[in-house]
């Protein structure tokens, strides 16, 4: 079954971003010009879906109205020549077909994909986190829909982190299949580097099988009171094979502040209308003096 719809859990605090989430989503930050969020939506429509879930809460409003028509704005732009903009604006409302879905209480990850369930149906599905930029000529999601599409199961993105960091991060054991695939034998959510059945952490990108949705019913919240999707995948893997894709490109955990600012920088060091001037900016900065 092709995959068509993504789940875009987009219910956190983002309390490592405060006092900056107080009142904006963490989601609309903007990296160089473009909110977090737009990044994402425009890769999973440069991996053929375009039915985009956008699990919302309280205080999430922006992002709607950043998918949605801006009548003022494209008259003003219009009325004052500035097509080139007006052009890009117009194109972010005509970008996927969004549909939301409000998580009321932030109860988990696993909780906001379960919000989704009536929306996504039976149907296999993508689910992308906007705590993750990943910069690739293919797109990561693209990645693991290729392998899903060979191995009909679902498929979570991993890339390998240093001992030190892997207490973040759900992180997996798994027996290598082919080139940069493994099948998951075990899974560990935030372990310590002795407990790590591996340095292969799990990271923002995921296509599941419907049957998630079982299984996140029956998972247990944690002691913080969330549901986690790590524990509903060892539910899953006792049913049905998963794989993990150990994909190519570069990511940024933009959900915390310092992965926010390397992307910031390298986003900034792409973009034709900027590079030579940073560039030249940066490498006189003299650290010191600051
Ligand atoms: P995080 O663990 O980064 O949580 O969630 P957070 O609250 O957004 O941020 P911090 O850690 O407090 O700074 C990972 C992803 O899951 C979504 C978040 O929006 C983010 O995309 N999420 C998390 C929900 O949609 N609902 C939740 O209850 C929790």
């Amino acid at each position: 079954m092709k995959i068509k719809k993504a789940v875009f859990p987009a219910a956190g605090l983002g309390t490592r971003f405060l006092p900056a989430t107080k009142a904006s989503p963490k989601e609309m930050l903007p990296v160089v010009d473009k909110p977090i969020i737009q990044y994402v939506v425009e890769e999973a429509v440069r991996s053929g879906v375009d039915n985009v879930i956008m699990v919302t809460g309280r205080g999430k409003r922006a992002i709607e109205d950043h998918f949605d028509k801006s009548f003022e704005l494209e008259y003003e732009l219009e009325r004052k020549g500035k097509l080139d903009l007006l052009k890009k604006i117009r194109k972010i409302a005509k970008l996927a077909y969004l549909s939301y879905v409000r998580q009321k209480e932030a109860l988990g990850l696993g909780h906001a994909i379960l919000v989704a369930k009536n929306l996504v149906d039976d149907e296999p599905f993508a689910v992308l986190l906007g705590d993750d930029l990943v910069y690739s000529k293919i797109p990561c999601l693209k990645q693991l829909i290729n392998v899903y599409n060979k191995y009909k199961c679902s498929v979570l993105a991993v890339e390998r982190v240093p001992r030190e960091q892997i207490h973040s991060y759900g992180v997996i054991g798994g027996t290598h299949i082919e080139d940069n695939i493994y099948q998951v034998d075990e899974l560990v959510e935030k372990p310590s580097p002795a407990r790590a059945p591996s340095n292969l952490a799990i990271i923002g990108r995921y296509v599941l099988t419907p049957r998630i949705f079982k299984a996140l019913e029956k998972t247990q919240p944690d002691q913080g009171g969330e549901i986690q999707l790590t524990n509903a995948l060892k539910i899953l893997k006792a049913k049905e094979p998963i794989y993990a894709c150990e994909f190519v490109g570069k990511r940024y955990d933009a959900g915390d502040k310092l992965g926010f600012l390397q992307a910031t920088v390298e986003y900034a060091l792409r973009r034709p209308d900027l590079a030579s001037k940073f560039k030249a900016y940066l490498k006189d900065l003299d650290v010191n003096l600051i």
